[in-house]
């Protein structure tokens, strides 16, 4: 009875090495570690923005009137965005903002919607543009 249970453990014993050895010739080569790349941030699933830096005050701000789509495919240089913002309080009834809010707004925009050479030119200066034909202004 001894003998056959000191056997039966040698034999476990056994069968545990050899499936251990098994195991460890037939895994798989070990993976090499991912490349560092800079993270890219999420993207909002319901505006489209990149969920970085300040992009909250751009979501309270920048959609009431018009698709989010329509900003995250401009791309513009801080000057630029401040122009467009510019431009929307003048003529489509957008709010004034404090400096810090507009600052933080356009740090936001510039940073993360940059001018980009894919993209298409620049608008054309308001003294640059034809007349516009239906315009009630003029
Ligand atoms: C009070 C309404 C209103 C708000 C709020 C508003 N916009 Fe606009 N925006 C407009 C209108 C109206 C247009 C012209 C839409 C069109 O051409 O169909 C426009 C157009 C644009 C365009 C397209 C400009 C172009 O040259 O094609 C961009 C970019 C833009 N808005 C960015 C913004 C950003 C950034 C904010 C937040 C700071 C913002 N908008 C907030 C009214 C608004």
């Amino acid at each position: 009875m001894k003998g056959t249970a000191a056997l039966s453990s040698f034999l476990a014993a056994a069968l545990l090495v050899v499936a251990c050895s098994r195991d460890e010739a037939t895994s798989e080569p070990v993976a090499m570690p991912e490349p560092v790349v800079a993270a890219e941030p999420a993207i909002d699933p319901v505006t489209g923005f990149k969920v970085t830096g300040d992009w909250e005050i751009v979501r309270a701000n920048c959609v009431a009137c018009h698709s989010a789509k329509l900003i995250t495919q401009q791309r513009g240089s801080a000057q630029q965005w401040l122009t467009m913002i510019r431009w929307m309080q003048k003529k489509q009834n957008l709010w004034q903002f404090d400096p810090v809010t507009e600052e933080k707004i356009i740090t936001y925009l510039a940073e993360n919607y940059p001018p980009s050479d894919a993209q298409r030119r620049a608008a054309l200066p308001p003294d640059l543009m034809p007349p516009n034909p239906y315009s009630m202004e003029n």
